[in-house]
């Protein structure tokens, strides 16, 4: 498995991947044109050529950064994927020197494991819920936001 920075041709595997998920309601949908806008924040994990794995990394804030669109093929996962696509993106946000990396989730046990630690939604910047205009449970989120220091 290779984890490198996405480049146009992987455009299609990260809309199928998110558009997979979007429909079970665990992820947010992406256009291809918000894809390609943002295609340098993404990371994709692949094998034998395909994208199996992606995750990608948005600025919110001058020390604040969320992790967004993480998602792994179905047929690969427990595999340590997810894990390695989020490592990335925390080296990511080291290497930017931001210290602070976000996450609103369903996946608590999962992000726990990465050092990210649950924190009140409530005491999270306005910026943070810039995009939350765009998301079917607007009123009604249900995720958790979890949060990890990255130095
Ligand atoms: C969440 C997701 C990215 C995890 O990817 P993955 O490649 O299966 O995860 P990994 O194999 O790297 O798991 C890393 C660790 O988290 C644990 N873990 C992963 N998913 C878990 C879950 N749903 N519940 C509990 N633990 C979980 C694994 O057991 C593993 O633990 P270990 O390090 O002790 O062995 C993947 O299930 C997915 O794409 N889900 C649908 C989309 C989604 O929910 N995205 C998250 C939006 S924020």
């Amino acid at each position: 498995m290779l984890i490198r920075k996405a480049v146009m041709s992987d455009s299609e595997g990260i809309y199928k991947l998110i558009s997979h998920y979007a429909k079970e309601g665990k992820l947010l949908a992406r256009t291809y044109s918000s894809i390609y806008e943002n295609l340098q924040s993404f990371v994709v994990a692949v094998i034998n050529n395909e994208v199996v794995g992606i995750c990608s990394l948005t600025i919110l804030d001058r020390n604040l950064a969320e992790v967004r669109s993480l998602a792994v093929n179905p047929a690969y996962v427990g595999k340590g994927i997810g894990k390695a696509l989020v490592q990335q993106i925390i080296k990511e946000t080291e290497d930017i020197q931001i210290n602070k990396l976000i996450s609103l989730t369903y996946q608590i046990t999962f992000f726990s494991k990465l050092g990210f630690n649950q924190v009140d939604k409530n005491e999270l910047p306005q910026k943070m819920w810039k995009d939350c205009i765009n998301c079917p449970k607007l009123h009604s989120c249900d995720e958790t936001a979890m949060l990890m220091n990255v130095f």
